[in-house]
């Protein structure tokens, strides 16, 4: 086993070497994985978007336009499994241990299986019922800050934009007695996994964070076939009884809608605080009138997307903008380029939460569009209403470090003075 280990840790060092001699080689996909270009990949967008698709010498196609990006998505030949039902993989060969299995979750589903399961989970997130939650987040939200404002400094990305999304969705599934320190270290675990496993050390982190997440589900799936109650796992586990899912899609199910129910909004709640730092304007505007807390929270998801790409693939050859993609191949849809758009956003490098056109990308769109969408935009809305009231000034105690991740966009920490 240990020597099997060391020869995946030697590959994939290789791999981070080609990928990064290809960045300096100029290769558009390549910079977007490779520091230093990956920490502002705006610049690299911008020249991508001189050309509809652009063509990377991994193989693969790459989308930044607006337009493209969202007639991909709700094209019914695109899927995010090839024709023989397989998941692309990003940027590198995952070269995992054998013994490292696992399952997909409806995310990365094609039509029938996505639609089945995607049904299952729907009700429990419509914006009618998440709506019903606002009073409970809105309070989770005070104490969370009267606990961070009470320091000489705080770090808003640990100790408010990570526990705030993990204590809701938590509530939600139904999960007691959670450790938000230990689901923040799997949600980075896993939402890192998502650029491909790069590391021996990854592949570690990630096989640890499945584990524990698989037995903590196992169990409560049991406890809840016993004794059901108003989360939506009770909800899955009722549909378990009447065979519309196995026990391991259930299991996969509750996984995803756990990373993803947090993950993703710690990082729309971070990425927009370090944003209104710099745009200290934009706070003054947003603290004079907390009314336009949602237009702040579209702004933020199109300035700087927490999810900044997907992918899909065409089961057979098509033609996109006269450029030939052949079936099965990966074509990369930049949804953090399409969010800077000028064909689509006026003057698209400024941050204004008034702006009138917010038609960005940031949940994706077609079938897969995020299914925790309104759950999102309810807990940075509640979020970004508090933070305004009690935080008069943002007051960076350093400039923060982006995580070293490619599809997920981050912040590792962000200290402030309150
Ligand atoms: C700012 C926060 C969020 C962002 C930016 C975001 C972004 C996205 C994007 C881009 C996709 C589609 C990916 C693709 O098409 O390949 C997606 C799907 C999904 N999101 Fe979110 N998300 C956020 C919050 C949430 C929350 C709070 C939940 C709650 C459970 C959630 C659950 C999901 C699920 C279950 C899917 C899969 C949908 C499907 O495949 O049908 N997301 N999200």
């Amino acid at each position: 086993m240990k020597i099997a280990e060391s020869k995946v840790g030697a590959r994939l060092a290789a791999q981070r070497a080609v990928v990064w001699a290809m960045a300096a080689g100029g290769d558009p996909l390549a910079r977007l994985a490779a520091p230093p270009w990956r920490d502002n990949p705006y610049p690299v967008y911008e020249r991508m978007r001189s050309e509809p698709i652009v063509r990377s010498r991994f193989g693969w196609h790459a989308v930044a336009g607006h337009d493209l990006c969202s007639r991909i998505l709700r094209d019914r030949r695109f899927h995010v499994r090839s024709s023989d039902g397989v998941e692309p993989q990003p940027f590198t060969e995952p070269l995992i241990p054998a013994d490292y299995a696992v399952a997909p979750t409806f995310l990365e589903l094609d039509p029938p299986d996505h639609t089945r399961l995607r049904a299952l989970a729907r009700p429990a997130f419509s914006p009618s019922k998440i709506e019903g939650y606002r009073a409970r987040v809105a309070k989770t939200t005070g104490e969370l800050l009267d606990r961070a404002l009470a320091k000489p400094e705080f770090d808003l990305v640990a100790d408010f934009a990570t526990p705030l999304p993990i204590a809701v969705i938590s509530e939600l599934l139904g999960i007691p007695d959670v450790d938000a320190d230990r689901f923040g270290a799997f949600g980075r675990v896993v939402g890192a996994s998502l650029d491909g496993v790069t590391s021996l050390r990854q592949a570690r982190a990630l096989r640890a964070a499945t584990t524990e997440l698989r037995a903590l589900f196992g169990e409560l799936i049991e406890a809840r076939s016993r004794e059901p109650g108003p989360d939506v796992i009770s909800a899955l586990v009722s549909a378990l009884g009447t065979g519309e899912l196995t026990e391991l899609e259930l299991l996969t199910t509750c996984e995803l809608l756990l990373i993803a129910g947090f993950e993703t909004t710690a990082n729309l709640i971070g990425n927009g605080m370090w944003t209104f730092a710099q745009h200290p304007d934009q706070w003054e505007r947003l603290r004079a009138d907390p009314e336009l807390a949602p237009g702040a929270v579209e702004e933020i998801l199109r300035f700087e997307s927490p999810v900044q790409m997907t992918q899909r693939m065409p089961h057979e050859d098509v033609e996109i903008a006269g450029v030939r993609v052949p079936g099965d191949s990966t074509v990369v849809l930049l949804l953090g380029a399409a969010g800077r758009d000028p064909a689509v956003f006026a003057d698209p490098n400024r941050f204004d939460i008034e702006r009138a056109d917010t038609d960005h990308l940031a949940f994706a769109g077609g079938v897969h569009y995020c299914l925790g969408a309104p759950l999102a935009r309810l807990e940075a809305d509640i979020a970004l209403r508090a933070l305004a009231e009690r935080l008069p000034r943002i007051r960076p105690l350093a400039t923060p470090k982006w995580r070293g991740t490619t599809v997920i966009r981050g912040l590792r920490s962000l200290r402030l003075r309150p």
